[in-house]
């Protein structure tokens, strides 16, 4: 029966004859005995296979290719180990390799390499330690994400990819369209619809976000959230935009902006917790590779609550600041990431949630306060990271949702079903996107949102 290596690493069922299947990571040794570490994706660590020369000498693990990136079998004795640094190793009784390979052309040498160049073979990365990390985190912080929201009564819905409507009304979105030699037959088209250019005769996009079919599961089933890939045809040449991401988006009926953000905060740090609680070897690893402030920084913000104030504050604040900044603020310009990094990192040196932006650099959905100026906004900012969360109270009032889509030419025709919504059985709602790759940024402490999700769509990528 085949074992996981996380498995036998944690077993304290020794001298017993097991089985693994997984990539060598190295080997080394001398003429009596040969070290092979075994890794096999389960976790962080390998287990180390020990060769004694009598049964297989050095030349013929070679000769049979038993080297760096060969995918192998191993039987063998589980014993207790006598080296540094693992408590159990196999005493190998056979061993078999299913794929060499090639020691001279493997991309991935012993030696370290760097991001940009495992960016440049993205088929390979996930079996370097860094990308292992990395994607074990990924996963567990989806789990989590499913965990949080089950555990507190939400329900996932499923929002389409294909949309007719502009959710953020910025126009940043990818065309639809069909191929012109797999159009659909012209036969049922009696109305002069070009099907050359559009999805069976309507215009359609990539969506930008889910939340405005969120917001119609809301006005239903109360408390939802969407999970899924997100579009934006922005320039995504940074170090914190993709072209293609996963947002994470709740909406809660009858939740209002100080709702709101009790909800982002909790379920930050609730995150944050489970990764520190579930992913320690990665961790491990990631804080000692890259970041030696990871563990510390992570342990903050589950410890530290966040510092709540408004944009005017905020504007305030930067208006004085000592630190010269690339772009110069004033009330009613939209902050750059070099304005929420000053004010998280330098100023209260803790996350922040910003609220009640102007409403004229925000989107046509939210709320509008008393004042006529300010919306009900909120933005999470964090260190390293800048907005992590963005969200808001929304415009539940029909007549008051008609005169901001007008004043910022977003057109009703498109969103006639999200005006219906006002129209019958209105309330108050809040929600807020959780950008996924920026949580994974945070969590494993990398530099570039490129190395957070396995394949990045950015200008200039398209090789997979
Ligand atoms: O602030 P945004 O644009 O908000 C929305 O899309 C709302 N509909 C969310 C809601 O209220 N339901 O995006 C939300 C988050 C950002 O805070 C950021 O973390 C992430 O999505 N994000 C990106 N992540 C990677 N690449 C990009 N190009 C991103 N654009 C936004
Ligand atoms: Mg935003």
């Amino acid at each position: 029966r085949r074992s996981s290596v996380q498995d036998l690493l944690h077993s304290t069922e020794l001298d017993r004859e097991v089985l693994v299947r997984g990539w060598v990571r190295t080997r080394r040794g001398n003429k009596y005995v040969q070290f092979i570490a075994v890794n096999d994706g389960s976790g962080f660590n390998s287990i180390q296979v020990v060769a004694n020369a009598e049964q297989f000498p050095e030349e013929k693990l070679k000769a049979d290719g038993v080297e760096n990136g060969a995918a192998v079998q191993v039987r063998g004795q589980l014993v207790a180990s006598q080296g540094k640094g693992q408590s159990v190793e196999i005493q190998a009784s056979e061993i078999s390799v299913y794929g060499k390979a090639d020691t001279e052309t493997y991309p991935l040498q012993k030696k370290g390499h760097s991001l940009e160049f495992l960016r440049e073979i993205a088929h390979l990365r996930p079996r370097t330690n860094t990308f292992g990390a990395v994607l074990r985190i990924r996963h567990a912080m989806a789990f989590a994400v499913h965990q949080y929201f089950n555990d507190h009564g939400f329900y996932y819905v499923h929002t389409p990819i294909i949309t007719g409507s502009d959710a953020e009304g910025a126009g940043q979105m990818f065309r639809v369209t069909t191929l012109p030699d797999q159009n659909p037959p012209l036969t049922e088209d009696k109305t002069g619809v070009d099907y050359k250019q559009d999805f069976f005769g309507k215009q359609t996009n990539l969506t930008v976000s889910g939340q405005l079919e969120g917001e119609i599961a809301a006005m239903a089933l109360g408390k939802v959230y969407t999970f899924g890939p997100t579009f934006r045809a922005e320039n995504s040449n940074t170090a914190r935009h993709l072209a293609e991401f996963w947002m994470i988006e709740p909406e809660v009926a009858f939740n209002d902006l100080q709702d709101n953000m009790d909800l982002a905060e909790d379920f930050l740090r609730y995150l944050v917790r489970y990764a520190l609680k579930n992913c320690q070897d990665d961790l491990k690893f990631l804080n000692e590779q890259y970041d030696k402030e990871l563990l510390t920084r992570l342990q903050f913000v589950v410890d530290n609550e966040f510092q709540r104030l408004n944009y005017t504050e905020a504007v305030e604040i930067l208006k004085t600041a000592k630190q010269k900044f690339e772009f110069p603020v004033d009330w009613g310009t939209d902050l750059q990431s070099e304005h929420e990094r000053y004010l998280v990192e330098k100023h209260f040196k803790k996350p922040v949630i910003l609220t009640n932006y102007p409403k004229d650099i925000k989107a046509f959905y939210m709320k509008l306060n008393d004042d006529g100026k300010t919306v009900r906004a909120m933005d999470v900012l964090f260190p390293g990271i800048g907005e992590i969360i963005g969200g808001s109270e929304r415009e539940e009032s029909l007549e008051k949702l008609t005169q901001r889509m007008a004043e910022m030419n977003v057109p009703e025709h498109d969103l006639w079903w999200y005006l219906e919504l006002r129209k019958y059985g209105t309330a108050p709602h809040s929600g807020f996107g959780l950008g996924f790759e920026r949580l994974i940024l945070f969590v494993t402490g990398m530099a570039n949102i490129r190395d957070v999700i396995p394949f990045p769509r950015f200008p200039k990528s398209a090789e997979f």
